[in-house]
């Protein structure tokens, strides 16, 4: 077993390279399915989401194949319908897009639940009123998903909420549908703006993502294309709440600022400043760091996936601060962790509370999810002594090489090997 092993307390300095988006790149690897040729998909990051994934297409048929660090080759010509592998579509959350990718290149689709972060009940019924609009008949029992059809046909659909999910998911489905499908209430996430701009460059006719009406002209086929993923704006911004929280300055490059706006308000509004470039941004701590509120809401409102990140970081801040969790009902797993390690922190209903100004102390702690591990791996950047972290896959599950673009920025931190934990003692 691995653990990541950080002796904290040095501001953070230097430039760092963002890689591109897991989020973005799971929806477009998934669609590629419904091309039958290559596709050449570039800036897709190494981390362990995008592995299985490409490990779940190779279990139906697909071709992947890589061409350099960052860019694969990915050739569906010949994938089967409905024959993944359980274990692994269960392993993350974004194997769902099987569904709408298997959906609208086969009119039918079975595909195991999917997994991911544990934030409590994570449903698709969103995913399924939209396969259902779009004429598929949907059962879900021995936990698969499956989809009937004569053929997916182009639907209106008003989502409840905003789903990203459930947006890209019919997106998908849609794209070679027969008739026009117009989606309503839809997510505008930019990764759902980059899985419409992949399928426009495939010959599909997408418009308005990125706003919550989006039309999807079905079209009878897609061809192959080459396409770069957009940077992560999720890593990009857990740089940026990292650098504050370390009182550095650090220049993060390959990014798109305006993906990282809220971010970039948080916090000058604390007392950063933020230095905008075409494709990188400059932070720079100042030497008080105010506390604030902030509210977690779908793009362009403040991210979910930076929530346990800044919670980290305003342990720091003079004051009490609050963060809403509008979108998971249970996101603060990593409360717990913080506390380990001295945070004067509290949930109160979905309000996370948190009294700044005590440093924070070196504890052993674990990496609850995704967000929660780089949230207490900044909580560590910033305070003496060593804290061991483990269950650190779960960080490799989204962030690329972590441990080097911290190191290159000057953190004393490395990965160790340690004996898996002892087996639960026998009975004698
Ligand atoms: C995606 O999850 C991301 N995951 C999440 O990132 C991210 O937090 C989330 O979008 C919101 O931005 C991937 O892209 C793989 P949703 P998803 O559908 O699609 C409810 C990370 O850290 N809902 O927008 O599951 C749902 O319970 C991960 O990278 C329904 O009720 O998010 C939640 O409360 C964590 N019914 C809210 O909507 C549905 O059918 C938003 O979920 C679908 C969702």
């Amino acid at each position: 077993m691995e653990k990541i092993v950080i002796n904290g307390g040095n501001p953070l300095f230097g430039q760092v390279e963002i890689s591109g988006s897991k989020n973005a790149a799971l929806p477009i690897i998934y669609a590629s399915v419904l091309v039958k040729g290559k596709c050449v998909l570039e800036n897709i990051p190494d981390v362990s989401d995008i592995r299985t994934s490409f490990e779940i297409l190779r279990g139906i048929g697909a071709k992947i194949r890589m061409l350099a660090r960052n860019t694969w080759e990915i050739n569906c010509t010949d994938v089967i319908c409905g024959e993944s592998d359980y274990e692994l579509v269960r392993s993350i959350r974004g194997s769902y897009y099987l569904l709408g990718s298997e959906f609208g290149r086969f009119g039918h689709a079975k595909v195991g639940l999917p997994g991911g972060c544990n934030f409590g009940v994570r449903p698709i019924d969103q995913h399924i009123k939209g396969f259902e609009a779009l004429g598929g008949r949907v059962s879900t029992e021995g936990g698969y998903v499956e989809i009937e059809s004569e053929g997916a046909v182009g639907a209106n659909i008003f989502f409840d909420l905003s789903s990203v999910g459930a947006t890209l998911n019919v997106m998908i489905a849609a794209a070679t549908a027969d008739g026009v499908t117009v989606i309503d209430n839809a997510a505008r996430e930019p990764h759902v703006v980059d899985c419409a701009n992949f399928l426009n460059t495939c010959g599909a006719q997408i418009s308005g993502a990125g706003s919550d009406v989006i039309k999807i002209k079905g079209v009878k086929e897609l061809h192959g294309c080459t396409y770069a993923i957009i940077p992560d704006m999720i890593e990009a911004g857990s740089f940026m709440v990292a650098t504050v929280a370390t009182r550095g300055s650090v220049k993060i490059t390959n990014v798109i600022p305006k993906h990282l706006e809220s971010v970039t308000a948080k916090l000058i509004e604390i007392g950063a400043d933020v230095e905008e470039f075409d494709d990188a941004v400059m932070v720079t701590s100042g030497e008080h760091i105010r506390r604030t509120s902030v509210k977690t809401l779908p793009y362009p409102g403040f991210p979910t996936d930076m929530h346990p990140q800044m919670a980290a970081l305003l342990c720091t801040a003079e004051g009490t601060s609050y963060i809403n969790e509008s979108i998971f009902e249970n996101r603060f797993r990593y409360v717990e962790e913080l506390r380990r390690m001295g945070a004067k922190i509290k949930v109160d209903g979905r309000i996370v509370v948190i009294e700044g100004g005590t440093p924070l102390t070196a504890a052993p702690v674990i990496a609850t999810d995704l967000r929660g591990g780089v949230a207490v791996m900044i909580a560590a950047l910033t305070c003496p002594g060593t804290t061991e972290i483990g269950q650190i896959r779960l960080i490799e599950r989204g962030y690329d090489d972590i441990c080097a673009k911290l190191r290159s920025l000057g953190a004393d931190i490395k990965k160790i090997t340690v004996p898996d934990e002892i087996p639960f003692p026998q009975a004698n």
